[in-house]
C-alpha cells in the first residue's frame, strides 16, 4: 500500500485534533483512501497538545515544508503574516496545500489561488468555512449546475451563542459577552467575531466560489452585533422575528450584493430555529432550489474532520494521478457584466425603533420624511405613553433603497422630538 506523508503546521486546537483524528481512524481512513495517510512532520513552536512521538516534531516550519517525503502541507498556525509565507513557500515547493485559515484566504486567497493554479497543486480549505459542514465541497461540486440565487448564513458561532443567549434570557450584549468569554466561546478580544470580520472572511471565501470570480474582502459592508439591544431582540420576537447575525450573498440584475450585518427573520424561517454555537447556511440555487446545511461551526474534531476531508481528496488526486482541481478556484475577476452593487443601491425591508417624544403629530412628521425618501411603512407599533419622555415607536417598511433610507434616517434623528438615534435593521427572507 502506498504511503501519503502529510505535514502539519502548528499543533494547537485544530492542529492536535487532525494527529488525534488520522491516528484513531488510521485503518478506517486507509481502506477509504486506500493508501496510508500518515504524519511524517510536525512544527509546532508552542508545547504540543497530544503527546506524539518526539521524532516527528521540530519548531521549524521550514524543515516540513523542504522534506521530500512530504506531499501534502496543512497549515493550521492561523494569522496572515507567517501562514501566508509559508504557504506560498509550501505552494513553490509543489506541495499540496489544506488549510482552515479563512483571515488569510479572504485577504490572501487570490495570490495563493494563482500561486496553486501555476504550480498545478491541489488546494484545500473545507475547514476554513463553517467548521464541520461541508459547505465548500457543496457549492464548488453538488451545486455547480446552478446560477446561486442567494446565500445566507450563520458562520460564526460566537455571535450566534450571544444573541441567542439574549433572546431567551432578555440580558444586555455586554452581560451576555462576558458570560461567554468566562465559557471559552469567546475570545479575551471578540473584536473578530462580534465585529462581524469573522463572518465577512467565511463569506468572501464562499461568495468567491459561488459566483466564480475573487471578491476583494475590503468591499464586503460588515456591521457587528455590537450594538443590537435588547429591547429589539424582544420587538423582533413580538413581531414574529428572530435577530441573527447574516453573511449574505445575492445575485439580482447582474449584480452581487456582498454583505454582512444584524439581520431580522421571521421566525419560520429556516435560519431562525439555529441557535447556541451553531451555524448554519441557506442556499438558493436555480436548478436545486432551496437548501440548507448546518452543523457545527467550529471546535476541535469537527474543523479536523474538514480538515482530513480534503486531505483524504488529495490523497485519492495523488494515487488516481488525476490533475489537481485548481480549476474551480476563484483566481480572477467576476464573470463579464457580473459586478459589485454599492451598499446604497440594496434593496430590503427595515425595521425601526424611533425614539419619539410622545407628543402630537410627531408619527407623521416621521412618516412625512420617510415618505419623501420612497419609504411606506408597512406596520407601527407605538409602547407605552410618558409625558415629555421618549417611547419606543417601532415600524416595519415594505421594501426599499438603503441609500434613501439613510437619508431618512439623517433627517428623523435632526427632528427635535425624536430624543436618541433611531435603530435600523434590514430584514430579509420575509414576503414584501
Ligand atoms: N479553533 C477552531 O475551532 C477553528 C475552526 C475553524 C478554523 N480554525 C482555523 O484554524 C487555524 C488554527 O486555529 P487553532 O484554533 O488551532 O489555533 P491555535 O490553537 O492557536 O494553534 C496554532 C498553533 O500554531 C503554533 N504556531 C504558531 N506559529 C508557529 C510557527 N511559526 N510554526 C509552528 N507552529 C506555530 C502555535 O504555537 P504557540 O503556542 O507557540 O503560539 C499554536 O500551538 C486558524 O487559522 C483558525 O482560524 C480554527
Amino acid at each position: 500500500m502506498k504511503t501519503i506523508n502529510v505535514g502539519i503546521l502548528g499543533m494547537g486546537t485544530v492542529g492536535s485534533g487532525v494527529v488525534k483524528l488520522l491516528q484513531d481512524h488510521a485503518a478506517l481512513l486507509d481502506r477509504r483512501v486506500g493508501a496510508r495517510l500518515r504524519v511524517r512532520r510536525i512544527a509546532e513552536t508552542g508545547t504540543p497538545r497530544i503527546a506524539v512521538d518526539p521524532k516527528l516534531l521540530t519548531t521549524d516550519a521550514m524543515e516540513v515544508i523542504n522534506d521530500p517525503q512530504v506531499d501534502i502541507v496543512v497549515e493550521l498556525i492561523g494569522g496572515t503574516s507567517v501562514a501566508r509565507t509559508l504557504c506560498l513557500e509550501a505552494v513553490q515547493k509543489g506541495k499540496h496545500l489544506v488549510t482552515a485559515n479563512k483571515a488569510l484566504l479572504a485577504e490572501h486567497g487570490l495570490e495563493i489561488y494563482q500561486a496553486a493554479a501555476t504550480k498545478r497543486v491541489d488546494l484545500g480549505f473545507e475547514a476554513s468555512v463553517c467548521g464541520a459542514i461541508p459547505i465548500i465541497r457543496s457549492v464548488r461540486e453538488g451545486l455547480v449546475a446552478n446560477h446561486i440565487e442567494s446565500i445566507m448564513g450563520i458562520v460564526n458561532g460566537t455571535t450566534n451563542y450571544i444573541l441567542t443567549k439574549m433572546t431567551e434570557t432578555g440580558q444586555p450584549f455586554a452581560e451576555v459577552l462576558a458570560e461567554a468569554q468566562a465559557k471559552g466561546y469567546a475570545e479575551a478580544d471578540p473584536t473578530l467575531d462580534v465585529g462581524g470580520l469573522d463572518a465577512a472572511h467565511k463569506l468572501q471565501i464562499l461568495a468567491s466560489l459561488a459566483y466564480n470570480g475573487y471578491i476583494r474582502f475590503s468591499d464586503i459592508y460588515i456591521e457587528g452585533i455590537q450594538k443590537v439591544d435588547a429591547v429589539d431582540i424582544a420587538f423582533a420576537r413580538e413581531l414574529g422575528y428572530r435577530i441573527k447575525l447574516l453573511a449574505i450573498a445575492k445575485e439580482d440584475s447582474g449584480e452581487l450584493e456582498v454583505r454582512v450585518h444584524p439581520t431580522m427573520i421571521p421566525d419560520t424561517h429556516l435560519l431562525a430555529s439555529v441557535g447556541g454555537v451553531y451555524n448554519a447556511v441557506h442556499i438558493r440555487g436555480d436548478s436545486a432550489g432551496s437548501l440548507m446545511f448546518s452543523g457545527r461551526g467550529a471546535g476541535q474534531m469537527p474543523t479536523a474532520s474538514s480538515v482530513v476531508a480534503d486531505l483524504v481528496e488529495i490523497a485519492h488526486n495523488i494515487i488516481f494521478h488525476r490533475p489537481s482541481r485548481v480549476s474551480l478556484l476563484p483566481t480572477g475577476a467576476m464573470a463579464e457584466g457580473v459586478g459589485l452593487r454599492p451598499m446604497e443601491r440594496i434593496r430590503s425591508r427595515y425595521y425601526l425603533r424611533v425614539m419619539a417624544l410622545d407628543k402630537p403629530g410627531v408619527l407623521s412628521l416621521v412618516s412625512g420624511v420617510l415618505g419623501e425618501n420612497q419609504i411606506s411603512i408597512s406596520s407601527v407599533i407605538q409602547k407605552g405613553r410618558a409625558e415629555q419622555a421618549a417611547v419606543p415607536v417601532v415600524m416595519l417598511t415594505h421594501e426599499a433603497v438603503e441609500g434613501d433610507m439613510q437619508k431618512a434616517l439623517k433627517r428623523i434623528n435632526h427632528l427635535d422630538a425624536v430624543a436618541q438615534d433611531t435603530v435600523c435593521i434590514r430584514v430579509e427572507g420575509a414576503e414584501d
